[in-house]
């Protein structure tokens, strides 16, 4: 593959764009610039820099964000800045998407990709991915809370009910919730049909993907492809 087109695929901006970043030495392969727009690299498994930054080739692109409370989950925020503003511009240009949203005060693990297929098997509901949630709630949790969790409660845009495939109490206000659908604030309506409310919500696993501490509110890093979140290799 030509460098040029390397970089265009990475979202570097306009074929022109990306030959002038390379013409101006911007560009180098394992720290050794290379201001040729022809040169042909393999780009599996390739790093390379640009500007001093690296980046490595993602055919598609798999990121993990740790949400911080405070942004929107849209291109076109109505009220707070958009997660999408977190991340470098290559991401942004190359369409990257949140799977399924978190609400502006939820915090925790986001997805974001531009590989539409995996976004569809995420969000699907019948592929039952499971998602965690620890809750904290206004009023202490009860048992009987969390058994009408567990055997399901009606919202309001859906006659059947939906119920959480794991629940379980984590402090005296405080729950942890596993669902595998991805409604409408679900969580927030699910806790409010059994008569207690959420003060807080963070999303700390989605699939095999579990948000450890090695990301503070705001940082995103690269995943290695679907696997990492389905725990399977595709
Ligand atoms: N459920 C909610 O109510 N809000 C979220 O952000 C995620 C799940």
């Amino acid at each position: 593959m030509r460098l040029a087109q390397v970089l265009f695929s990475q979202g570097f901006g306009t074929r022109r764009e990306c030959d002038n970043l390379i013409l101006a030495g911007e560009v180098a392969i394992q720290g050794v610039v290379c201001d040729d727009p022809d040169h042909e690299v393999d780009p599996r498994g390739l790093v390379f820099s640009v500007e001093g930054r690296d980046w490595p080739y993602q055919e598609k692109a798999y990121v993990l964000m740790h949400k911080p409370a405070g942004y929107e989950c849209s291109h076109k925020p109505s009220a707070w800045p958009s997660v999408y503003t977190l991340l470098p511009s290559p991401l942004r240009l190359r369409d990257v998407q949140a799977v399924g949203r978190l609400d502006q005060d939820t915090t925790g693990l986001l997805i974001l990709t531009d590989d539409g297929a995996l976004i569809h098997r995420l969000t699907s509901p019948k592929k039952h991915v499971p998602k965690v949630y620890e809750v904290g709630t206004t009023d202490p949790v009860t048992e009987t809370q969390v058994a009408r969790l567990l055997a399901g409660v009606v919202l309001h845009d859906d006659p059947k009910p939906v119920a959480a495939a794991a629940c379980e109490i984590t402090g005296e206000r405080e729950l942890r919730l596993t669902l595998v659908q991805g409604k409408y604030h679900q969580v927030k309506r699910m806790v409010a049909a059994v008569g207690n409310e959420v003060a807080r919500l963070h999303r700390s696993r989605f699939g095999a993907l579990e948000l450890g501490r090695e990301l503070a509110p705001g940082q995103w890093r690269w995943l290695a492809g679907p696997q990492d979140i389905l725990g399977t290799p595709r």
